[in-house]
């Protein structure tokens, strides 16, 4: 049922706030602004050296984002492959260690299979999975499971957001368990989440600016996108999403490495579109955005008020979310990079929540 939408991916955009308040009530103790995992953990982050994080798509830009948050907060770290990758490119793993595993089917079969080649290898196997009845859920040593509810759309849109809650929280108690945090920093991180759910509200708000800068995404035929930091895997994300659901040809960069390739494509058909929120890497983005306006490029910026006031190169336009600390700027500005790459698709008339050439889950290698 798609209520009111004409969509489910618009179903599943909207609820987005709810789902998310959902699935971190599960992993936040809310009175004390503390994680509380759902489950006992197999092993003691103390134990752990290195995090070996696989996945597919979207899954995989959960994983990516959640790479910088285990490294910054729980001082752990994190190496990161697309499941296809990590089985067959014999990492020297070691005993003992952590592998993590994001899907919201859990029947991907590249993740699965590198699960199993993961426990061959003597590693924990920890899964964030929203389908708790499924193979990956079933073979792993513990499940974190996302509370998205079930995901139609093709596209991946509130999987992604739920897995992203699920991952900081996991971060933060290895944070915790570690001694790379303390008490009075998690709590700031915690409530910052808590304060997620909002921040989507207001900036759903904005659907009908998003909507109108999507009529003109329609007309090209190239779009790239930008971002640093954690804001890199939303870019990534985001040229996902273009391509699966528009068919528009799109590409995620981090910004720094425009000038190693991607700054040869630019001119003024070329939409660039950048997700830097106000951050300790916004500088550096503003600089490569100021590259970018000086060939005459278009710029679509999502920041906040602070990065709105400091943006002011020639070319660009500016969507301003709200103000939020910066651990959990991912999950938010997941919500436009949705609604751009919706209402491009929505301008083209394509099928949606079919797309062509793919399938919601993906059973063979
Ligand atoms: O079910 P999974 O999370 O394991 O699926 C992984 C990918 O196939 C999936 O995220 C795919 O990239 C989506 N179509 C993205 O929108």
């Amino acid at each position: 049922d798609k209520g009111n939408h004409r969509h489910f991916m618009a179903k599943e955009i909207h609820e987005q706030p709810e789902v998310v308040a959902h699935t971190l009530s599960h992993y936040i103790d809310m009175a004390k602004e503390s994680v509380v995992l759902p489950g006992e953990l197999p092993f003691e982050w103390n134990k752990i050296e290195r995090v070996s994080i696989s996945a597919c798509g979207t899954a995989y830009y959960a994983g990516l984002v959640a790479k910088y948050w285990f490294e910054r907060y729980a001082r752990l770290p994190v190496e990161i492959d697309v499941a296809s990758e990590f089985r067959y490119r014999e990492a020297p793993l070691r005993k003992g260690d952590l592998a993590l595993f994001v899907s919201q089917s859990g029947e991907t079969a590249d993740t699965l299979a590198s699960l199993r080649y993961a426990k061959e290898q003597g590693l924990h196997v920890l899964s964030v999975v929203n389908v708790q009845t499924s193979t990956i859920a079933r073979e792993s040593d513990v499940i974190m499971p996302t509370l998205a509810g079930p995901e139609i759309g093709v596209a991946s849109t509130k999987a992604f957001t739920c897995q992203l809650s699920v991952l900081a929280c996991l971060a933060i108690a290895a944070g915790r368990a570690r001694g790379a945090i303390s008490d009075a920093e998690e709590r700031k991180l915690v409530r910052a989440l808590i304060e997620v759910p909002r921040h989507m509200n207001e900036t759903l708000t904005l659907e009908g600016d998003i909507e109108a800068l999507a009529r003109d995404l329609g007309k090209s035929s190239d779009v790239l996108y930008l971002g640093r930091g954690t804001s890199y895997p939303l870019a990534l994300e985001g040229a996902l999403k273009l391509k699966e659901i528009s068919y528009i040809h799109a590409e995620g960069y981090a910004a720094g490495e425009l000038k190693h390739g991607p700054i040869a494509l630019i001119d003024e058909t070329m939409p660039v579109i950048v997700t830097a929120p106000y951050d300790s890497v916004f500088e550096k983005t503003v600089s490569n955005m100021q590259e970018v306006a000086a060939r005459g490029g278009r710029i679509i910026l999502l920041t906040d008020s602070k990065g709105a006031a400091e943006a002011t190169m020639p070319g660009v336009t500016i969507i301003t979310l709200p103000d939020m600390p910066s651990s959990v700027t991912p999950l938010v500005y997941a919500l436009p990079v949705q609604l751009l790459a919706y209402y491009t698709a929505v301008a083209l008339g394509t099928d949606i929540d079919q797309p062509r050439n793919l399938a919601k889950s993906v059973t063979v290698e």
